[in-house]
């Protein structure tokens, strides 16, 4: 199957786009499906290896959104862990690993999602392949005066979160990931990570600074060569 994405070019310039896109979207859905089924045969307690997260972000298909390999290991790594709900604020192909690593230990995952369309997508693939334990909500960013941020269902949510994933929202500009803690900063337990992607991109670290501030975080720093993202962690 995976033979169609490398056929010689001279024989690729003669299929129409049309026809090539359509290819390469089989293909990839039916790797995709392959690996989802691979992560479903793991297994209790058991990481999926390198090879396995390569093929799903290959087959997931949304390049320079989806996490780093290196960042998704600690996610994963620490989703096969947690004792309590995950709070998750971006979604995409982490959401997905979460319900599985995660969500088939008993242990819940929500995910915040301001995008309708993103949302569809994300939404429709958990159905797909029969993801367990994630509530996805559409939480649109509201103006909270100060900063813009998701407006959660907090009366729907868990009193208190074991674990964030912090890779959204996108946009980080009027605040970015800032609000947080303002917002659900209540419901982390002593001693919760706060695993926070984008450390090197404009205004991050002034959230950085200011939570260690005014709320007293722990922050670690973890660069690799392909990615830094921080460990924060609440007192
Ligand atoms: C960095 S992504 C989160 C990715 C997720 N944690 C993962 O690793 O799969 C953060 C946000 O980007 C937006 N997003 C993801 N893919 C997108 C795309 N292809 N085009 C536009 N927005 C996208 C979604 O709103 C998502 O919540």
């Amino acid at each position: 199957m995976r033979g169609l994405l490398e056929l010689p070019r001279p024989i690729k310039r003669l299929i129409p786009p049309q026809i090539k896109r359509s290819a390469r979207s089989a293909v990839l859905s039916y790797m995709f499906r392959q690996a989802m089924r691979d992560v479903a045969k793991l297994a209790p307690g058991e990481m999926p290896s390198r090879e396995l997260l390569k093929k799903l972000r290959m087959g997931w298909d949304n390049q320079g959104w989806d996490a780093k390999l290196d960042y998704m290991e600690e996610i994963l790594r620490r989703a096969l862990e947690t004792k309590g709900p995950v709070l998750e604020c971006g979604s995409g192909l982490t959401t997905l690993l979460l319900g599985q690593l995660a969500g088939r230990r008993g242990v819940e995952t929500w995910s915040l999602e301001h995008n309708a369309e993103w949302h569809g997508r994300v939404s429709s693939a958990l159905a797909r392949h029969r993801v367990q334990g994630v509530h996805l909500c559409f939480a649109p960013l509201r103006d909270y005066q100060e900063f813009n941020w998701y407006d959660p269902p907090l009366a729907e949510m868990p009193a208190r979160f074991s674990l964030v994933i912090c890779d959204g929202p996108p946009d980080l500009a009027n605040g970015g990931r800032y609000g947080l803690l303002p917002v659900l900063g209540d419901r982390l337990a002593p001693g919760t990570v706060i695993l926070f992607d984008d450390v090197r991109e404009p205004g991050q670290p002034e959230v950085l600074r200011r939570w260690e501030t005014e709320r007293g975080v722990n922050v670690e720093l973890r660069e690799t060569e392909e990615v830094s993202f921080a460990l924060v962690t609440c007192p």
